[in-house]
């Protein structure tokens, strides 16, 4: 979904600091804010990341931390193979419990091995020839497909064209076994996250709230990017309302009862699409960004910036594929250059700014939205810095009033999208959202389609 709250000086900080205890009365900020699970902060990050998805039946405590001891610090090699271990023997235990009939057992294992999988993949986007990029995520892919088709009410794939020349992969998953008109939640991901991770990060908890879930991706995304070939856009509302055409088709959705989130760099990117698509009821931006680009510039220091900013995109090439290659720096600085050229469809990184500098959030993103408008904060993800915050003060600045929640380090929900604290994120986000469904009084009638602006504020 995302990228390492830690940004890149903190790294030695943070090594020191684990092989000390933390005395009392101390200044926190010299303490990692929650268990490291290895000494390089991307790698812990990362497995902090998939260990989470444990939350909602997407890894398990005991393999996620037995695949964490044999990861090396910066060793990208060794993350693969950590998770591709645990990939094969619990896809090999899925397929054995399937062949049994023990389908509880298969699709939960299934789940898992679809996570694992894509855990292996994770480091590997710097070697763009690397087959491993395409035959995992098809082994990923493949495991979470025979997951949704042993659930309760299974999730559906679709295909939706978008008419400007890619398609949108969306699963939903269906709250009831009806085809009552149901509240809906729109999510996608971000920089680097699946809509398969979405559903354990917070699919089940909607359905839980009886609510259906529906997740999407767009081009740059993991299977759209693979399978077609196409990098991240500034134009999100092309990506989004062929899709909220398709809803509006159904009977199951309550199309005066839909919300579209966005978690990370999708917490910027939803805004985007909802400053043209007006027909959901609220929007969620779940640590999202004014400007993914702002926070590289200032990450990557002044001289890198500076020779961006000169438009010598041979030199900055150069300069960035040095530090991509060179296996001694912290692997979240070879990592996000390698994401990010993959993410862009490209190989040169100038390429890859200049996409990145185009999505972003303007007045004129923000002010043409005209319902609720919710933004997380997490208290210790520095990978969004002060960005949740900027886009608070952009909204009002517009004459909004967003809700704004900055969920707390004390609690364990500091961290970037509230990972491994699913549950405080679910109950702030979705109760919140429980409250916008309350007030909606207008009922989407036939002969009133068309009319949703008037809906709300
Ligand atoms: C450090 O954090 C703990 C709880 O997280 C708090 O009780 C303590 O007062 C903090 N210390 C300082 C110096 O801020
Ligand atoms: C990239 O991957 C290909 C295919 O596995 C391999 O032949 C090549 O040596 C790799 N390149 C680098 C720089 O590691
Ligand atoms: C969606 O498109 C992809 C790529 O062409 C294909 O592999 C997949 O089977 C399609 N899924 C559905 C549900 O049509
Ligand atoms: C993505 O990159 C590949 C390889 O450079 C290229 O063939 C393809 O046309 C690019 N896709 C788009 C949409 O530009
Ligand atoms: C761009 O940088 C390269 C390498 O540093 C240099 O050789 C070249 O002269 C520069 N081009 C311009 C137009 O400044
Ligand atoms: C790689 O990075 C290390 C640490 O910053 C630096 O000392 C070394 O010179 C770099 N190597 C290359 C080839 O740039
Ligand atoms: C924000 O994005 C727009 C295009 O989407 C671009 O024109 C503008 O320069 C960007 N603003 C900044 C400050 O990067
Ligand atoms: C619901 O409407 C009431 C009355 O206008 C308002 O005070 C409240 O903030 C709204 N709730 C949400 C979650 O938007």
């Amino acid at each position: 979904m995302i990228f390492s709250k830690y940004l890149l000086p903190l790294g030695a900080l943070l090594t020191t600091a684990l092989s000390q205890t933390v005395p009392q009365n101390v200044d926190n900020s010299t303490y990692p804010p929650i268990f490291p699970l290895n000494k390089d902060t991307e790698f812990a990050f990362v497995l902090e990341e998939m260990l989470a998805l444990s939350n909602g039946g997407g890894a398990n405590t005991g393999e996620v931390l037995r695949a964490a001891t044999r990861i090396i610090p910066g060793s990208f090699e060794s993350f693969y193979s950590a998770f591709f271990f645990f990939a094969e023997k619990i896809h090999s235990q899925a397929v054995s419990a399937l062949k049994g009939g023990f389908k509880v057992s298969a699709r939960d294992a299934f789940f898992r091995s679809s996570t694992y999988y894509r855990a292996a993949d994770f480091f590997l986007h710097g070697n763009i020839t690397d087959p491993r990029i395409y035959s995992l995520w098809d082994s990923a892919l493949a495991d979470f497909d025979s997951a949704l088709s042993l659930m309760d009410i299974p999730g559906v794939r679709f295909n939706i064209t978008s008419g400007h020349g890619f398609t949108v992969p969306v699963i939903f998953y269906k709250a009831k076994d009806c085809n009552e008109k149901t509240p809906t939640v729109l999510a996608c991901s971000g920089y680097d996250g699946s809509q398969e991770e979405m559903y354990h990060q917070i699919g089940t908890k909607i359905l839980e709230r009886g609510w259906n879930f529906v997740s999407y991706e767009g081009p740059g995304q993991p299977t759209v990017r693979r399978q077609q070939n196409i990098g991240f856009r500034p134009d999100w509302w092309d990506v989004v309302t062929p899709v909220v055409d398709w809803l509006a088709t159904r009977g199951d959705v309550d199309m005066d009862r839909l919300a579209l989130e966005g978690i990370s760099f999708g917490g910027t990117l939803a805004p985007r699409a909802a400053s043209r698509e007006h027909r959901f009821a609220a929007v969620l931006s779940v640590d999202g960004l004014d400007s993914l680009f702002d926070v590289l510039y200032a990450a990557f220091g002044p001289q890198i910036a500076g020779l961006f900013d000169s438009g010598n995109k041979t030199a900055f090439d150069v300069v960035m594929k040095s530090l991509q290659t060179n296996s001694s720096l912290p692997a979240q600085t070879r990592w996000i250059i390698d994401q990010g050229e993959f993410a862009f469809n490209t190989t040169s990184a100038f390429e890859w700014w200049t996409g990145l500098k185009t999505i972003n959030l303007t007045k004129d993103i923000i002010e043409p939205i005209n319902v609720p408008i919710f933004i997380g904060k997490g208290q210790d993800d520095a990978s969004t810095d002060d960005q949740p915050e900027l886009m608070r003060k952009l909204a009002e600045s517009v004459g909004k009033t967003p809700t704004y929640h900055f969920f707390e380090t004390d609690l364990g929900a500091g961290e970037h999208c509230q990972l491994g604290a699913e549950s405080q994120l679910a109950m702030v986000t979705m109760d919140w959202l429980d409250g916008v469904f309350k007030n909606v009084t207008g009922k989407n009638k036939a002969g009133e389609i068309g009319q949703h602006h008037w809906r709300r504020m």
